[in-house]
């Protein structure tokens, strides 16, 4: 009996078709480094890092390429923008679904005099933006949201948020982590000053590679934590001033890039619309089984309206870790049991500490997975 992987809400498999191939290639055949080697190897792998950035800003209608930064995940993206950006006395909403990427830098940064608010949001994961606007002060100097929970998929309205933002002089701020490669984000429709993103989950990339796209304005406010070799201006002491330079110190994850070329050039191909649409089809179909086993209680919204194909599932008279191990054994189902590193999420949702057992779809599941899920789900119940 095969396994079913259920876990891309961590991170997706299987990878784009290309992203191995791409990568053993590269470390096999010539792992030359960039912007230092003058040689003609060195110059490919740079072209092929230039045509990542492009199609990064293609996917998400940055106006240039040379904002889009390489980390390696989401969050080292937010933990640069929140310490790079904030000062002593300023203030930041967020909201109820944010992950520890989050509340965890803004917890430590609690000790140099920032302070924040947590935007509410309903047990469904639903935000009101007229209660994030009542979490608007005089010293509030951006709004940082995840585009949709990791633990439920509920979707938060990034373009009302933006126009918001945009009225009250604001940056704003978006994690893409569980939307990148699912959902269109035009950064220039949304007024997104920093849009955070990783190449593992949606993008069907490798783990390690991630980064961020920068507005101008948000770019000359923000000091780069991390300083070093840029291979440019090495004359000088002081960091370049100049996109990307200012934030990319030290050698490159480039085996990661070369592998999220591919994978965006999959997706290029492919469509996400199309690959969204698919993962939406079995959201709709496990919803609809689960509609009929009254021991779940679907966590989030139950139906597919505004949301990501992430599912989380409280099961009520079972103990949730229990039931996802059961899960594995019984029939090989790979979930993610418990706070997902998302506890503010958890509390919204009604479901801390216990925490619930996650499923996230990616198009390649099909529907005879998900029919032995619920039939392994009634069996353990
Ligand atoms: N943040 C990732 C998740 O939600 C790893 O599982």
């Amino acid at each position: 009996m095969d396994n079913i992987y259920f876990d891309n809400g961590s991170t997706s498999w299987p990878k784009a078709p290309g992203v191995s191939e791409t990568m053993a290639e590269l470390l096999t055949q010539g792992a030359f480094n960039i912007n230092r080697g003058n040689y003609e190897g060195a110059y490919e792998i740079e072209g092929l890092v230039l045509d990542t950035r492009e199609q990064l800003a293609r996917l998400f209608h940055a106006r240039n390429s040379k904002g889009v930064v390489f980390t390696p995940n989401v969050t080292y993206s937010l933990n640069l923008f929140l310490k790079g950006f904030l000062r002593s006395g300023d203030h930041i909403v967020v909201t109820g679904l944010e992950h520890n990427a989050v509340m965890r830098p803004l917890e430590q940064l609690k000790g140099i005099g920032v302070t924040y608010d947590i935007a509410p949001v309903d047990r469904e994961g639903n935000l009101k933006v007229g209660d994030l606007e009542s979490c608007i002060h005089k010293n509030t100097k951006a709004v940082l949201t995840t585009h949709a929970s990791n633990v439920c998929g509920t979707l938060v309205p990034i373009q009302e948020i933006g126009e918001l933002c945009g009225k009250y002089g604001l940056i704003f701020a978006v994690d893409t982590a569980q939307t990148a490669g699912t959902l269109e984000i035009d950064m220039e429709k949304c007024k997104i000053d920093f849009l955070a993103f990783t190449g593992h989950k949606g993008l069907l990339g490798p783990q390690g590679i991630g980064g961020f796209l920068i507005s101008e304005r948000l770019d000359s406010e923000m000091v780069p934590l991390i300083a070093g070799g840029t291979g440019s201006l090495s004359d000088s002491l002081v960091m370049p001033e100049n996109l990307p330079d200012k934030y990319e110190s030290g050698t490159m994850n480039l085996p990661g890039i070369i592998g999220l070329h591919a994978a965006l050039t999959y997706l290029e191909k492919e469509g996400i619309p199309k690959i969204h649409r698919r993962k939406m089809e079995l959201t709709e179909y496990f919803l609809g089984k689960l509609s009929k086993i009254p021991e779940v209680r679907i966590v989030g919204r139950k139906t597919c309206e505004s949301r990501v194909a992430v599912v989380s599932l409280d099961f009520q008279r079972k103990d949730n870790a229990v039931t996802a191990f059961e899960l594995e054994q019984e029939a090989g189902i790979m979930t993610r049991v418990g706070l997902h590193c998302a506890p503010i999420a958890h509390q919204s949702l009604g479901t801390f500490p216990r925490g619930t057992v996650r499923f996230a779809f990616s198009a390649a599941n099909r529907e005879e997975e998900i029919d032995r899920c619920i039939e392994t789900i009634n069996k353990i119940l």
